[in-house]
Parts: structure tokens; sequence; C-alpha cells
């Protein structure tokens, strides 16, 4: 809600176990990727976010049949009915994973109505990659005011070039081609764990699929897809930030489910940093203990394998209490930043030149009126709020509700003093006021 506020208290020491919920940004493209079929999918470990209720609402509105048992997190996704292929504007604006319908819809019906979706704070957010190459292959596109309205009888295959390996336009284009006949090529494929989740459901639904060293996806096309029964691979973006939360705040922490494998890079900073860091079996599960003194660490976002972009402000909030000099280079958004005022707030000494933030570690953060400004940003709030000193009251948190189910139920669970609660007036001051009073927070 955009009225909602969390509270936030020092909480050192945060100390337990967690386990995932389901990836954000896997379950919103094989969601989108049951419109490939005709029959009744069956999800699991899906996340009850504002996303995928809205990813919901979207495939509802094509006509698929929904049942969402948010306490099991069990989605069933009936698309026989589906027999629309025009995405309004204002789902298509609330959430820029819309456009992740285009190559499904334009594979099963040859044809898609979707509104441009627009950027978002972090960056203006073309779409123009997935566009040329459906145009590549076959597709006509033509514009209408802010609407793009895409026809193909038939698409062909072809070998689609990415000039950046983008994680949307490789899983549009890639569900395309699931029902193209013949091979199609896409070269400089995106490689997110994400992205390979979506494989592994598509090649489910008896898609034809193979990873060719050193990132091309090769998909030979066949006559149809059939339903299938998955279950999301847990968040790797939801455990660096409880494993964040745990280094920053000098506790512990296991995550039994935590995808190791795919956080090499984040883990070894955290390693650089002093941080104890322990790894299950088969890259399955990890533990941190944090050092009482960590050293400030440098690093650079960049695709798969890389440093996660989704983890940079996180891991951003971590660096400002860390001894020494951090300069963080963002290279997949151009205005990722955006929580750095935010830190500023509370006492961070941070300094921004182009796409590179420079912090000094200082040695205590305060607590401040704050305002969410995304949903990693918000994330990189939180954990900076715990280890301030005195409080702090996080505003516009509907940000943070896109891509956390309720990180501030997880964190309360191992020792965060964290409450939400609803502006009256819209004044902070006055949710102070109201805490107190109905909540019995104390300052
Ligand atoms: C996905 O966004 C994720 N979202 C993002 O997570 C994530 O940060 C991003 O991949 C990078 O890993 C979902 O999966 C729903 P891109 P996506 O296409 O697909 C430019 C979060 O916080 N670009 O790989 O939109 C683009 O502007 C969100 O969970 C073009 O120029 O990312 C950006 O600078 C944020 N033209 C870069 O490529 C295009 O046609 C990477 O974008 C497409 C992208």
């Amino acid at each position: 809600m955009e009225n909602s506020f969390l509270h936030i208290e020092q909480s050192l020491n945060l100390k337990g176990e967690v386990t995932l919920v389901g990836a954000k940004n896997a379950v919103l493209v094989i969601m989108a990727s049951m419109l490939l079929t005709s029959g009744k999918s069956r999800l699991s470990n899906v996340p009850a976010s504002s996303d995928v209720l809205q990813m919901i609402k979207l495939l509802e509105q094509l006509g698929a049949l929904v049942a969402f048992d948010q306490d099991a997190h069990v989605l069933e996704i009936d698309t026989t009915p589906v027999n629309k292929f025009c995405v309004s504007s204002e789902i298509m604006k609330k959430m820029r994973a819309s456009i992740l319908v285009m190559g499904p819809l334009l594979a099963r019906f040859g044809r898609a109505d979707i509104a441009q979706p627009g950027g978002c704070v972090i960056g203006t957010r073309p779409i123009d990659y997935h566009l040329k190459n459906f145009v590549k292959m076959g597709v006509i596109i033509e514009q209408s005011g802010e609407f793009l309205n895409a026809r193909c009888d038939a698409m062909q295959p072809k070998k689609l070039v990415l000039e950046y390996p983008s994680v949307g336009a490789t899983e549009n284009l890639m569900m395309a081609a699931t029902l193209t006949r013949g091979t199609t090529q896409i070269i400089n494929a995106a490689l997110e764990p994400e992205v390979l989740d979506l494989v592994v459901v598509l090649q489910k639904m008896g898609a034809k699929i193979s990873i060719l060293p050193p990132a091309t996806i090769q998909i030979e096309g066949v006559e149809d897809l059939h339903s299938v029964e998955h279950s999301i691979i847990p968040d790797r973006l939801e455990a660096g930030a409880l494993l964040l939360a745990a280094a920053i705040t000098g506790g512990e922490i296991s995550i039994p489910d935590a995808p190791a494998y795919a956080l090499d890079v984040f883990l070894y900073k955290l390693e650089e940093m002093g941080h104890f860091i322990e790894v299950g079996a088969n890259g399955v599960g990890v533990k941190l203990r944090a050092t009482k003194n960590p050293k400030a660490v440098s690093f650079k976002t960049g695709p798969f394998p890389g440093f996660p972009t989704d983890l940079q402000a996180p891991m951003m909030a971590a660096q400002c209490l860390a001894e020494g000099t951090s300069v963080i280079e963002e290279t997949v958004f151009e205005n990722r930043f955006l929580h750095v005022r935010e830190l500023q707030k509370m006492g961070a000494q941070i300094t921004v030149e182009h796409n590179k933030a420079t912090v000094k570690g200082v040695e205590s953060l305060y607590g401040a009126q704050v305002i969410a400004t995304d949903i990693r940003g918000s994330c990189a709030l939180v954990l900076a709020a715990m280890v301030a000193k005195g409080a702090t009251t996080m505003t516009a948190i509907h940000h943070g509700k896109h891509a956390y189910e309720s990180l501030e139920k997880k964190l309360a669970s191992i020792g965060a003093r964290i409450t939400t609660g609803v502006l009256v007036e819209n004044h902070v001051h006055d949710s102070i006021k109201i805490l107190e009073q109905e909540y019995g927070v104390q300052r």
C-alpha cells in the first residue's frame, strides 16, 4: 500500500535460520510461459509478491483461469480458455515483466497487442532487443499510440544476435522460438539462473532447447507444448539480502535452501569483507558468521555469473560501515543509485560520479525518515536501518512488495525490530506517534 511504512529500530546480532521463497525473476516469466500451452499447469514455491498477483491479473485478462493458494505457495493456471492477446496499458505500466507475454502470444496466436511497458526509476529500460529480433523472425509490428500491435502468421527460425545479454529479450525470443518450426539460435544469450529455470520448464513442456558454449541457446521448434508441474527455484536475491542482514548486524544466519551455486561472486565478496561463509553440499545451503571488523570491498555489477545488479544496493549498505573505501560500478542500469541519497540521510559517506559510487566507511549510521525508491533500494535502507543508532521510518514500502514476499517478517524472525504501519495524514512523524500509542513501539 502506498501509505504504509516500516518502522525499524536498531537490531544487532541477527541470528537464526530462514528459508527462501521462489525467485521473483523466475516465477513471472514462467507464469507468462504458460500461455504457450493449452491446459492446466501447477507451480509450487510461488511467492505471494505484488508482481505475482499482478501477473495473475494479466493472465486472467487474457482468459486464463488461475487459482493461487498463497499459504501453500501453489499456483494453478489453466490456459485452455485463453482467447485474447491484448494486454491493457494499465497492467503493462504497473509491471515491466508484462512484456514477457509477447513471445508466448505470438507463438500461440500469431498476435500480440501490448502497450509499451515504459521505463522505471532505475532506467529507461527499452525493449528494442526484443522488437528488432521479433521483426527478424518475421513479425510485423505497428505502433498505434502507446500500443504495439504485433502480427505474424508463421514465425521464421533465425540466428538472433543480442548485442547485450538481455534477460528479458533472451526469455521472450526463446519462448517464441519453441513453437517456431526449424532451428533458432540466440547468440550472446543471458544465462541467469532464472533464465535456466525457464529453460527447465519449457523442456518439461516438450520444448527442444540446448545451451551451447559460450552463451548460445538453440531451440528446435515443435508442433505444440503441454502443461507442466514445476517448483520455482529459491530466490538467490532474497538469499543475498538475508545474508547481508546477518553480515551488517554482526550476527549469523543459516539458509539451507540458498542456491550458493548462483551466488559465487557475491559470496566471494562477502568473504573478502572478512565474513565467514560455509556452503552446503552440491552448492545448496549457505551459513554466514559475520566478522566484527568488516573490510570495505569494491565491486562491479554485470551479467551472470558476474556480481548481480539486484544485489548492488543491499551490498552498498554493507559498505557504509566497513573499514576503508569501496568503489561500486553499476554497469547494467543507468540510474540505479537512487538509494544513495536516502543512505546519506542516515549518515553514509557516499559520492557518485556517472555509474560509479564511492563509499567511505563511517563509525555509525543514524536512524532517519527515508523513502524507498525501488525494490532493491528499499532492501538497502532496511539493512542500514537495522544497524543505525535510533529509529528509522521508511515510507513508500510498496516498492519492496514487488520483490520480497515478506522480507520484514523473515528479518523479525531472526531478531530484527521491524514493524509496519499505515500513514494517516501522510506525515511520517504522526505515524511515529501512532506507533507509540497504538503499537507500543518504544523509540
Ligand atoms: C531482468 O530485467 C530482471 N527482471 C531485473 O530484475 C534484473 O535486474 C535484470 O534482468 C538484469 O539481471 C525480471 O526478470 C522481471 P535486461 P530485464 O533486459 O530483463 C538494457 C529486480 O530488481 N536493454 O537484462 O528488463 C536495459 O535497459 C529487477 O528484480 C536494452 O537496452 O533486464 C538494461 O540497461 C530489476 N534493450 C540492460 O539492457 C532491450 O531491449 C539489462 O536489461 C532490453 C534491455
